[in-house]
């Protein structure tokens, strides 16, 4: 686990209210499963490939929440935080088409090694905005739009402290599962595991300065933590309950040349 010197530094009311947070996104199933369980390198295939689709269509917005949260915090007079996030609108600007490139890599890979059960990387990205992306957008208008716009800010922190702290073991299981080449076809998720370290030590210290002016702030802040974390671990089930139900299919499937089926598995990324 990357240690996050901030983590240490700012012991503030904040990262202590936090950690009750990031302990129930810890124990929630779909995290356990991913992170501390065998996963079969094909489901793992198939949860990267599901995992960066979903991806390109939870990020698609964030340029724009981030654009209006910081006119937001300018109109209520909280200049620093509309100038944090002006810098970081542009950080995540075409996060979208990284992660349908990765996509199209992953399933190109994937269709080169399971040629019988083809996947379409087009329908998967069709598909981008299952339940849990939608409900994550919501949690962010209703921030920007709400009475502390400044609590944006904590969605950043707890999200990119998650990839500071899972990011290397899901890069890790791309490895095993793929093998190292396939680092190339996650540079989405490989990229954030170098930046978010950066970007983690800059959050930990304007949440800390920023709880340091305006103690007040620190209730919407944590409250805000709370439902982030929720809203990504929501996320991260959406992506393995889709990338489970295409490895129902082909499991359930005797490829070409076995005698059960001759013909080509259509396989659809469709969340419940
Ligand atoms: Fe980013
Ligand atoms: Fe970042």
């Amino acid at each position: 686990m990357n240690r996050i010197k901030g983590g240490n530094v700012y012991q503030n009311e904040y990262q202590k209210r936090c950690q009750a947070a990031r302990d129930a996104f810890a124990s929630r199933k779909v995290v356990n499963e991913l992170f501390n369980e065998e996963v079969d390198p094909k489901l793992m295939k198939l949860f990267m490939i599901s995992w960066s689709a979903l991806s390109s269509g939870l990020t698609q917005p964030i340029p724009e929440y981030l654009k209006r949260a910081g006119e937001n915090c300018a109109k209520k007079g909280v200049a620093e935080m509309a100038a944090f996030f002006a810098q970081h609108t542009e950080e995540e600007d075409g996060h979208d088409e990284w992660g349908r490139d990765d996509t199209r890599k992953l399933v190109e890979r994937w269709n080169k090694e399971e040629p019988e059960f083809p996947l379409n990387a087009e329908d998967m990205l069709k598909n981008n905005m299952s339940p849990a992306v939608k409900r994550y957008h919501k949690l962010h208008e209703n921030v920007i739009d709400g009475d502390s716009p400044w609590a944006e800010l904590a969605i950043d922190v707890e999200i990119e402290l998650i990839t500071t702290q899972y990011g290397p073991r899901l890069l890790q299981s791309c490895v095993r599962s793929m093998g190292e080449d396939s680092l190339a076809d996650v540079s989405f998720l490989r990229e954030h595991v170098r930046f978010d370290v950066g970007h983690t030590e800059t959050n930990f210290e304007t949440i800390h300065k920023l709880i340091t002016k305006h103690p007040e702030y620190t209730d919407a802040l944590v409250e805000t933590a709370f439902k982030a974390l929720e809203s990504y671990a929501d996320f991260l089930d959406d992506a393995m309950s889709s990338a489970k139900k295409i490895f129902k299919q082909i499991s359930a499937s005797v490829p070409l040349g076995f005698g059960a089926t001759s013909k080509k598995v259509p396989i659809s990324l469709e969340t419940d």
